[in-house]
């Protein structure tokens, strides 16, 4: 167990808090504030107990360099609306003027840092911009899972410089996702979509280890079954991955995972809105594409998510961006928001989407707010952003 903002005493002090404000941004507006609001109960704990805090961010990828369009003021506008109080945005993220208005700021005042990313020490984990950044606050908390994956200064070389301890959100992800991994209860049942198998071949493996069953979904199912000598038409595949996907099958029954592939397809010939759609089974004849899974791999995949105690569900099942191939990923959602007594996670990336335009969000235990950090943390690898953070006095874990 990794210490939290609960575990040190912050009355009265300078907490600089690294959260994930990396949200999407159009003519200047925050078009999901998602990563904010996430935020808002580790920011609101530290104002109530008398502190004051000190937000940083990155947002987008401005390569080192200030960039017009990626600066936080949409970021710090939405974030005042939501805490119903004044933000301070800054116009850099270090600098004299930077640390006498940190040294400035009284109990109950928030202050946010202009994007981390303006400067190439933060990617770099520069120890003097680390440094630096340290020096604005007396206790750092971390809070940004979505940028856990990244070793960089204010995520992972800040912490070596201050008292350290994970905010709420940062807890939230780590119960949810680690007790997945290390002690679901059972049965645990993983839906995976997405385009790619090489995407996807570390998260497979670790959790070959440890799930009960494996839905298969999106592009990548058709890798597996060409792997079975399945006919995939002209369906996207990675024939460079071919065995691969045999030593992944072959790995599943060893282990003796339900490994299940799609029984039948939505196919269309063009990969546009609105184009004509078909259902076949079993295989997929030439000239046509597999866009999402048919109906009956959709009543399938739901005879195993009722038996479920665990659910994680990591990409779609289709290509859920274009109507009419996103009905499988719709159904799939819906059926994971009706699971009563399950431990329902949305593990990253586009399945959140889904689920968010689903109007689900709430009916599931957990929705990560990380993409590339959930990734990694399913795979097994350790998030240097996480690893940072001392233990609790002789707790591990
Ligand atoms: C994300 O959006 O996944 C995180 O904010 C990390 O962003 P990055 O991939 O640019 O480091």
């Amino acid at each position: 167990m990794k210490v939290t903002i609960k575990d040190i005493d912050i009355t009265g002090k300078r907490v600089l808090i690294r959260v994930d404000f990396n949200v999407p941004l159009k003519e200047g507006v925050v078009t999901d504030d998602t990563r904010i609001r996430a935020a808002l109960p580790t920011i609101t704990y530290a104002l109530e107990q008398g502190a004051s805090v000190i937000l940083m961010s990155h947002l987008g990828r401005p390569k080192g360099k200030p960039a017009d369009e990626l600066k936080m003021d949409p970021v710090a506008k939405r974030l005042g609306e939501l805490l119903k109080r004044t933000v301070k945005k800054m116009d850099d993220c270090v600098g004299d003027e930077v640390a006498r208005s940190a040294r400035e700021l009284k109990p109950g005042e928030v202050m946010l840092l202009e994007n981390l990313r303006f400067h190439a020490e933060e990617t770099a984990n520069d120890p003097a911009f680390a440094k630096q950044l340290a020096g604005l606050g007396e206790v750092y908390i971390n809070d940004a899972f979505g940028a856990a994956h990244r070793a960089h200064a204010s995520t992972e070389g800040v912490a070596r410089y201050l008292p350290a301890g994970i905010g709420f959100l940062m807890e939230k992800e780590i119960r949810y996702l680690s007790r997945a991994l290390e002690a679901p209860d059972r049965p645990f049942v993983v839906i995976l979509g997405g385009a790619k198998v090489s995407d996807k071949i570390k998260v497979i493996e670790n959790l070959l280890e440890k799930v009960d069953s494996m839905l298969i979904g999106g592009a990548m199912a058709y890798t597996f079954l060409k792997a079975q000598g399945e006919a995939i038409g002209d369906s996207l595949v990675e024939d460079d991955k071919l065995d691969l996907a045999r030593e992944l099958l072959t790995k599943a029954e060893a282990r003796g995972v339900h490994f299940i592939l799609p029984c039948d397809h939505v196919v269309a010939r063009e990969l546009t809105e609105g184009a004509q759609t078909s259902i076949v089974a079993p295989g997929i004849p030439d000239g046509w594409k597999g866009v999402d899974i048919g109906p009956k791999t959709v009543s399938e995949f739901k005879v195993y998510l009722e038996e479920a105690k665990t659910v994680l569900w990591n990409g779609p099942v289709g290509i859920f961006e274009t109507r009419p191939f996103d009905k499988g990923t719709r159904e799939i959602g819906l059926a994971v928001a009706e699971l009563s007594g399950v431990t329902t996670i949305i593990g990253g990336g586009d399945s959140v989407s889904a689920v968010r335009q689903l109007g689900v969000t709430d009916k599931m235990s957990h929705v990560s707010t990380g993409g590339g950090a959930s990734l990694e943390f399913l795979e097994g690898i350790p998030l240097p952003g996480i690893v940072a953070i001392p233990d609790l006095a002789g707790k591990k874990g």
